[in-house]
């Protein structure tokens, strides 16, 4: 067993598009911690629930989010030097790191085997239709590890150019042979949002967080999408203002007096809520949706700012670390939202997954860049226990993925 203090600590998070890992002051992580009590207080009969109890009924065969991860050699399908589809942010070797073994893992469930990513298999899924990620950078970082994982049988090309309109963090990705359309949206919050700075993007300003209102950025181009992935979490530790009908109804962290102060999970709830809601109320939509559960963060020894590092080499056994504080109840808050949103698309003939990558990703410390991470678009070092290196155990998040897409072709054609 481990010792508390060596534990990652929990209730803490960082955001996805590093730039704040720099500069968030170590105030704002005062304030974090001190609202992270704030909330378990608000939660007093929360109990340390097993992630299992609110797994999905309708997979009767094996639960293959609960497991481990045993040594494997062969584990990985591709490396930093062979795929160049990926950001340097997540491409460690390629940034330095000397380590080799963080790739050498696969996830074992308890109850059966989960099957390796099959590139041809996906592909055949796939063909002539189109999937889209939604979310914020661990998003992104889940296709980057989906497009290495299919470039050694199929090469996609870069189509971003010709949707001009979005966010420059908005990709597209075309595979001619397969006339599969791959993108990821970005949109770190789901619903639509105004940065309050008048000078722009900053870590120490307040966003106004529209909680009943979906961003644009993807609703608009979403409808025609056969597989969705959606997910967020990580950008909720900014200063949020929250709106519903318009109206200011409290704030994450904004320190102003006639503004109530509410738990930032009330604001990812509402978030949830209303992206789900979205999907299930467009009309022309008739896609396969995922909702990919909580990407916890392993800094240990400190915080981002003041020496944090994710320096393992080696996974957690699962009696290490349990799922706790924040992180819990960040992943509970997702599930129920999802579970209830589930209900009604059921109702409508949709498809619904839970992918619960939580589990088997907490249990892995050793994954992230840790001091082999880069700012995105800068040759800059940072120091990131956020995203995964690529190969890394986020490629078990396609295995995840390709598991249920085959379980859904299975129930559509039956
Ligand atoms: C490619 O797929 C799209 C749907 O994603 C479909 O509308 C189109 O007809 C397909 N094109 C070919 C050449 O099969
Ligand atoms: C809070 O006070 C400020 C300044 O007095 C005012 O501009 C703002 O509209 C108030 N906000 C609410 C929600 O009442
Ligand atoms: C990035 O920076 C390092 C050290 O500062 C330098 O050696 C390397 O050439 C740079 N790479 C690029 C692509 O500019
Ligand atoms: C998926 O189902 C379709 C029929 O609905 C079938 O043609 C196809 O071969 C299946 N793909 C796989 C990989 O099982």
């Amino acid at each position: 067993m481990k010792s508390k203090n060596t534990r990652p600590v929990n209730g803490k998070c960082s955001s996805a598009d590093i730039p704040w890992v720099l500069v968030l002051p170590f105030t704002l992580f005062l304030i974090i911690y001190l609202i992270a009590i704030f909330i378990s207080s608000q939660y007093p009969s929360s109990p340390v629930i097993h992630a299992t109890s609110l797994r999905s009924r309708n997979i009767k065969k094996c639960d293959i989010f609960s497991g481990e991860w045993i040594s494997d050699k062969k584990a990985h399908y591709y490396s930093g030097e062979t795929c160049h589809l990926m950001l340097d942010q997540a491409n460690c070797i390629k940034n330095g790191r000397p380590d080799r073994e963080f790739m050498n893992w696969r996830w074992k469930p308890d109850e059966c085997e989960l099957p390796l990513f099959d590139a041809m298999e996906f592909l055949k899924i796939v063909k002539g239709k189109s999937m889209a990620f939604v979310g914020d950078s661990v998003g992104r970082n889940q296709m980057e590890s989906l497009l290495c994982l299919l470039a050694s049988v199929a090469s996609p090309e870069d189509i971003s150019h010709r949707y001009t309109s979005l966010n420059r963090n908005t990709r597209h990705w075309f595979f001619q042979d397969y006339n599969f359309t791959l993108a990821t949206f970005f949109s770190p919050f789901l619903v639509r949002n105004i940065e309050t700075d008048p000078n722009g993007f900053s870590f120490k300003s307040t966003i106004n967080l529209y909680l009943d209102e979906a961003d644009k950025e993807w609703t608009a181009h979403i409808e025609s999408f056969d597989f969705v992935i959606i997910s967020a979490a990580q950008w909720f530790f900014r200063k949020l203002v929250f709106y519903e009908n318009g109206q200011v109804v409290g704030c994450f962290n904004c320190q102003k007096q006639n503004i109530t102060e509410l738990p930032n999970l009330y604001g990812l709830r509402k978030v949830i809520r209303t992206a789900l809601r979205t999907l299930n109320d467009l009309k022309g939509y008739n896609g396969v949706t995922f909702f990919r559960t909580f990407s916890p963060t392993h800094f240990e020894n400190g915080e981002f700012n003041t020496g944090g590092r994710c320096a393992r080499t080696k996974p957690f056994a699962k009696e290490e670390m349990r799922l706790e504080g924040y992180f819990l109840e960040a992943y509970l808050t997702q599930a129920e939202e999802f579970r209830a949103a589930e209900k009604v698309a059921r109702k409508r003939g949709l498809q619904f997954w839970l992918l619960e990558t939580t589990e088997a990703i907490l249990l892995r410390p050793d994954g992230h860049p840790d001091i082999y991470g880069r700012m995105k678009d800068k040759n800059v070092s940072v120091v990131d226990c956020v995203h995964w290196c690529l190969p890394g155990p986020i490629d078990t998040w396609n295995e995840f993925l390709l598991y249920f897409l085959k379980l859904g072709n299975q129930t559509s054609s039956a």
